[in-house]
């Protein structure tokens, strides 16, 4: 029998991961692998580690994010291991067939380093036949059609990446990757709220449900009014001005690379790459976002933010494209892996 291809799309994301195949297959998973505490916990569990969704809300599992901040944490062999174990979630979701030859187009953040990008690759390889690393933002760009004159930032949990697409696979200089992303904006929120109310029970979990309910940046007339617990009792306490600053804090970074990478187009392609920048990821929910850039940039000229319609798909999506226009006995001859690099 001839074996057939399954072209998968992977976006391997810090907080979320998504995979897309050929075969009409989409489907998300939590980032997270989990390890029983103790001996009790593998007695619950009925196994040694568990990946995806179902590690959440069980106090009796050690929780690991291999992606955190965007690259694998590679520092220890459990590190390394529950890095393998997510990239294994992801194919096993994929759903191969036996005496299928699997080939995964894999993205990671902006500029992960090269050792960075050559750790997914090797892995990849260990459990696949063909696989490609791309940067994100790159991913996003091929998916929506836009490689040329155009800008993507890809606001994460871990990293804010932006791309300058010039028509050609994209060098050091046309990305970069910033820390300041969705968890920063938790990490924030959650502190500055703390410092208000000093007696209520704060954790970044809540602090993160608060900011994906409510998220915006700069004027709104509404007040922000949540419900949290003060000493074991719930409370109703504003917190209007805290989610501003919080979501706010990450926009000069972000206007100050937008700015790099305009001044980094030819001069004849810089008005329509303003007129071309482009959210993705979960961040660019944030309400007035794409406002508060375009209002920073107007002295660029005509400015124009769109967000994504698909936040969680569409670089996955961008991934199986390029996987489906390019033969995959080509993938390794062009160089992509090298992006970033
Ligand atoms: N409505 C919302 N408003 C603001 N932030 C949101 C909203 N919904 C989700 N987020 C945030 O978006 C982030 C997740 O986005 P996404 O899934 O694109 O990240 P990721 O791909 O896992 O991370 P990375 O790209 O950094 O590896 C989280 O920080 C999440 O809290
Ligand atoms: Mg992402």
């Amino acid at each position: 029998m001839e074996k057939q291809d399954l072209l998968v799309g992977i976006d391997l994301g810090t907080s979320r991961s998504a995979v897309v195949t050929n075969r009409g297959l989409r489907t998300m998973f939590e980032s997270v692998v989990a390890y029983p505490k103790d001996l009790i916990g593998v007695r619950l569990l009925g196994a040694t580690h568990v990946v995806g969704d179902a590690a959440l809300d069980k106090a009796y599992l050690q929780l690991t994010y291999p992606l955190k901040d965007g690259v694998i944490q590679g520092r220890s062999e459990q590190e390394r291991d529950a890095a393998r174990k997510l990239l294994e979630h992801a194919i096993a979701l994929a759903e191969p067939r036996p005496g299928d030859r699997v080939c995964a187009v894999i993205g990671v953040p902006a500029n992960a380093s090269k050792v960075n990008q050559d750790q997914v690759l090797e892995m990849a390889l260990q459990m696949m036949d063909i696989a490609m690393v791309v940067s994100e933002p790159f991913m996003v760009a091929y998916g929506l059609d836009q490689l040329s004159d155009s800008i993507v930032v890809d606001i994460g949990a871990g990293t804010t990446d932006l791309c300058a697409l010039k028509g050609r696979l994209p060098q050091s200089g046309d990305q970069v990757s910033l820390i300041k992303a969705g968890n920063f904006i938790d990490d924030l929120l959650c502190s500055s709220i703390t410092a208000r109310y000093p007696d209520i029970q704060m954790t970044t979990a809540i602090a993160r449900h608060i900011k994906e309910q409510h998220a915006f940046v700069g004027q709104s007339s509404e007040r922000i009014e949540v419900q949290l617990r003060e000493k074991g009792k719930p409370v109703h306490v504003d917190v209007t001005s805290e989610v501003r600053t919080a979501c706010e804090a990450i926009v000069p970074e972000m206007i100050e690379q937008l700015e790099r990478l305009i001044q980094g187009f030819e001069p004849g392609s810089q008005a329509k790459a303003v007129g071309n920048i482009i959210l993705a990821g979960g961040g660019s929910r944030i309400r007035g976002l794409g406002q508060m850039i375009a209002d920073a940039l107007r002295s660029y000229g005509d400015v124009k933010v769109n967000g994504v319609k698909d936040v969680i798909y569409t670089g996955a999506e961008g991934a199986l494209k390029l996987a489906n226009d390019l033969p995959p006995e080509y993938w390794d001859q062009i160089g992509v892996t090298e992006i970033g690099g």
